[in-house]
């Protein structure tokens, strides 16, 4: 069975509290159920984390390696500024999907910039939380 991992930025944790106009109104322990649930249904093992700090990222990246068969990753705000990130993702080379709730290249210019996004195999934006689950459908069948 694959094991996919989920990887959150910062600010994820505020998700039903933090501009429910942008990110939608459910909550981070409701993510966790709906990946959690989709990923029974789509027989494959999940783990899921989230964390405000850049260095807890990139452990849980370099942690993967030769571990985790797929990566989901949501950067939040370290999508637009983290060198780090990327060359974590660079260096373990795990198929990983890109996800952002909000269509970030709809939004402010320094949002349209991800460095992230030069080592991931696709980016899912603008598909709310569900993104989260046409990613983990995508390394199922692509990992
Ligand atoms: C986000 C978009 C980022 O610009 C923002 O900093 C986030 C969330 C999204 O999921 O839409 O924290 O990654």
């Amino acid at each position: 069975m694959k094991t996919i991992r989920v990887i959150n930025g910062p600010n994820l944790n505020m998700l039903g509290i933090r501009e429910p106009d942008i990110y939608g109104k459910t909550d981070y322990k409701a993510l966790v159920e709906l990946i959690e649930k989709h990923a029974k249904e789509i027989g494959v093992n999940v783990e899921i984390m989230q964390s405000n700090h850049e260095g807890d990222l990139v452990d849980w990246i370099q942690e993967s390696y030769k571990k985790i068969d797929g990566i989901v990753i949501n950067p939040g705000a370290y999508t637009h500024t983290s060198v780090a990130i990327l060359d974590a993702a660079k260096a373990v080379g795990i198929p990983m999907v890109e996800v952002h709730i909000s269509d970030v290249d709809a939004r402010e210019e320094f949002r349209q910039v991800s460095f992230i996004r030069a080592a991931c195999k696709k980016t899912i934006s603008g598909h709310g939380i569900n993104g989260y689950l046409e990613a983990m459908d995508f390394l199922n069948q692509n990992c």
